[in-house]
């Protein structure tokens, strides 16, 4: 099929329910020609009608989600990721509760109305003491949004901290093949467990965020047309994809980073099949580029995730080589960030920014 009227039936199918969703073998066609061929034009339009979409849907509005990154003790040895167990290079540390409070504080009074807790799976932190910070959180920020990004745990876990406060809970699903699953992490891990988290996370009634490295070694073009059809079954409220980009003291050190050019393609199409999820423009993505975000803003993304660590713990938080913003403090990526929102014809906003798609209210 003609790649221009592709890119239409990908709106269509974003745009009226009960369109057909396109079929893998096209959308692996389509996602390789558009990034591997110089086709300009469609590449061109791709990422315009996105931006459109999000527009649509959206409006101009970029959303803030202030990253806390409490922990970067981890259990798991995810064979890409920085913090994996067998880094023994990694400086470990944790964040109190009362440093994770004053995070909390300092970006309240920057504007932030969404704050992100994200960590390493660190069985320190028992169940009980994340419930903990959470009511706290919610209890002095009752207008912020609280959002956990902490792995995978049982159904009574997520549902002590649903009832503690937190509204979304982000874990991505890394690649819905199981094969090139296993070749990501070690055997303990599994795509099934995943997968049954994140149904049981919108169950419960989180807005649930997932997604997925992009050009993570041994993908295919065809692994990329999974993730889609995966993510039209989870109908996830928020979908965050970024490159992968090497880490230097992981096993994966040598291989190569995933483009921007094929970061943007999905987005894009991201945006016309999930026209009302909220989607990043990540900070791997302004790693691999030095304009990557605002890229990424123009090809349909609609959220910014700004570091609200302290600065002396940012760079132990190092999923990737060379992370952007770990010397800046939260102020000074603010006024960054607006000034590079800015200039994509877009606002930085103070809200809540929760998903269009449908979730369950308190
Ligand atoms: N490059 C890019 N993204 C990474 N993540 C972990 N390690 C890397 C890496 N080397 C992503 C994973 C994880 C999220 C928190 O960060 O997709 O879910
Ligand atoms: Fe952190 Fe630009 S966003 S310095």
């Amino acid at each position: 099929m003609d790649n221009l009227k592709f890119i239409e039936k990908l709106k269509n199918s974003g745009l009226n329910e009960g369109q057909a969703f396109p079929l893998r073998e096209e959308l692996a066609i389509f996602i390789r020609a558009v990034t591997e061929e110089n086709d300009e034009e469609s590449f061109r339009l791709l990422l315009s009608e996105a931006r459109k979409v999000t527009d649509t849907y959206y409006g101009k509005d970029i959303y803030l989600r202030g990253l806390i990154e409490f922990t970067n003790y981890c259990r798991n040895d995810c064979y890409y990721c920085g913090i994996r167990r067998s880094n023994k290079n990694a400086d470990r540390y944790r964040l109190t509760e009362d440093e994770i409070m004053s995070c909390c504080d300092t970006g309240y009074i920057l504007g932030y109305r969404t704050f992100v807790l994200q960590g390493g799976e660190d069985l320190y932190y028992t169940p009980e003491k994340i419930a903990e910070i959470v009511r706290k959180i919610k209890k002095k920020y009752p207008d912020c949004a609280v959002t956990l990004s902490i792995g995978e745990k049982n159904r009574e876990d997520y549902l002590l901290w649903y009832e503690a406060g937190a509204d979304r809970y982000l874990l991505r699903h890394e690649t819905a093949d199981n094969i090139h699953y296993q070749a990501l992490h070690p055997e303990e891990m599994n795509l099934d467990n995943r997968k049954k988290c994140l149904f049981t996370l919108k169950e419960i009634g989180y807005q649930v965020g997932s997604g997925f490295m992009v050009g993570s070694p041994y993908q295919t073009f065809y692994n990329l047309a999974d993730d889609l059809i995966f993510l039209n079954e989870l109908k996830p409220h928020m979908i965050g994809i970024g490159p992968f980009v090497p880490h230097k003291d992981t096993p994966f050190k040598d291989m190569k980073a995933g483009s921007l050019r094929e970061t943007l393609v999905m987005i894009a199409i991201l945006r016309l099949l999930f026209p009302k999820a909220l989607i990043p423009a990540t900070t791997s993505l302004g790693t691999i580029a030095k304009n990557g975000r605002e890229q990424g803003i123009l090809a349909g993304a609609n959220v910014v995730m700004p570091n609200l660590s302290p600065v002396n713990v940012r760079k132990k938080y190092m999923l990737y080589d060379n992370k952007i913003c770990t010397g800046e403090e939260a102020a000074e990526c603010k006024v960054c960030l607006e000034k590079r929102v800015e200039k994509t014809g877009c606002r930085i906003v103070d809200a809540r920014g929760d998903s269009l798609v449908e979730y369950r209210r308190r």
